[in-house]
């Protein structure tokens, strides 16, 4: 890691709830941010000018992070923008719930397009384009082990971000890159909070051995952490749930 050169992130889904927490996390560790968004302009906005205002660095950069076209074009305007990349993000990620039994396979095919697809053309361009030094963090969710009914499609789609993640870490030998997934639990953004009941979010909340909902803030330091000083962590999904079982 040069201590000259400023660092440079990429943050997929820089427009959601966990998104625009890390990328401003990452530019108050001192990274030059790519904001990315789907649909949410605005927001992807509102968080470069929130970052801007505080003195770093940031642009923000459109597209769906399934469409390799997008995202390599993604790439070069960081590229261009701030000399490269070091540090690749990918939180974007779309949840759709019901049981097996009924599942659209409309719906199966649109998840699992953003939630695979879209994790690993991210991650092809992140392979081919990261400096040494750098680290790849993907997201999957606790869920993966807590294993609740009507979750099967979604949790589909993360294991695969998993066993992508445990792959391109022992793919990337020798280049001084690391790649680990974050595996957070119920955490208040609208992809959590939408469609649920207080009495149901106060029943996730319990649930903990800390009895509160995660933060987006808590994913946030969990990235920070592999996105910067954790370079002994490699092939790792780290759960950050608060205990949860
Ligand atoms: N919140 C939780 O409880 C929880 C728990 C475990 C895991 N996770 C995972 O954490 C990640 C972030 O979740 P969140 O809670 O922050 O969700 P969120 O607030 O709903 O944000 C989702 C983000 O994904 C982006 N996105 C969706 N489809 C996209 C596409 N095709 N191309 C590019 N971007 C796309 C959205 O962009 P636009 O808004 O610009 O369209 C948005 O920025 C997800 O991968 C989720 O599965 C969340």
């Amino acid at each position: 890691m040069s201590t000259t050169t400023p660092r440079v992130a990429l943050v997929t889904g820089g427009s959601g709830g966990i998104g625009r927490v890390v990328a401003e996390r990452l530019a108050g560790d001192g990274l030059a941010v790519a904001v990315q968004y789907a649909g949410n302009r605005a927001r992807a906005e509102e968080t470069v000018a929130a970052i801007t205002a505080a003195g770093g660095r940031a642009l923000a950069v459109g597209g769906d992070v399934a469409d390799e076209t997008a995202m390599s074009a993604a790439f070069d305007a960081v590229g261009s923008a701030f000399g490269g990349v070091d540090v690749v993000v990918n939180t974007a990620g779309i949840m759709i719930l019901a049981p097996v039994a009924t599942f659209d396979l409309d719906d199966l095919d649109r998840m699992h397009r953003t939630n695979i697809r879209g994790t690993f053309v991210v991650a092809q361009q992140a392979a081919r384009n990261l400096r040494p030094g750098g680290a790849i963090v993907n997201f999957s969710t606790s869920v993966v082990r807590t294993q609740l009914p009507a979750y099967g499609a979604y949790v589909a789609s993360k294991a695969a971000v998993e066993g992508l993640t445990l792959v391109l870490a022992r793919e990337l030998r020798g280049r001084d890159i690391t790649v680990n997934a974050v595996a957070p639990g119920p955490t208040a953004t609208p992809l959590f909070l939408d469609g649920k009941d207080d009495a149901a979010v106060a029943d996730f909340a319990r649930a903990t051995p800390l009895e509160r909902l995660g933060r987006p803030e808590d994913i946030a330091e969990v990235v920070s952490f592999l996105a910067g000083p954790a370079r002994w962590v490699n092939g790792q999904v780290l759960y950050a749930n608060g205990g949860l079982a």
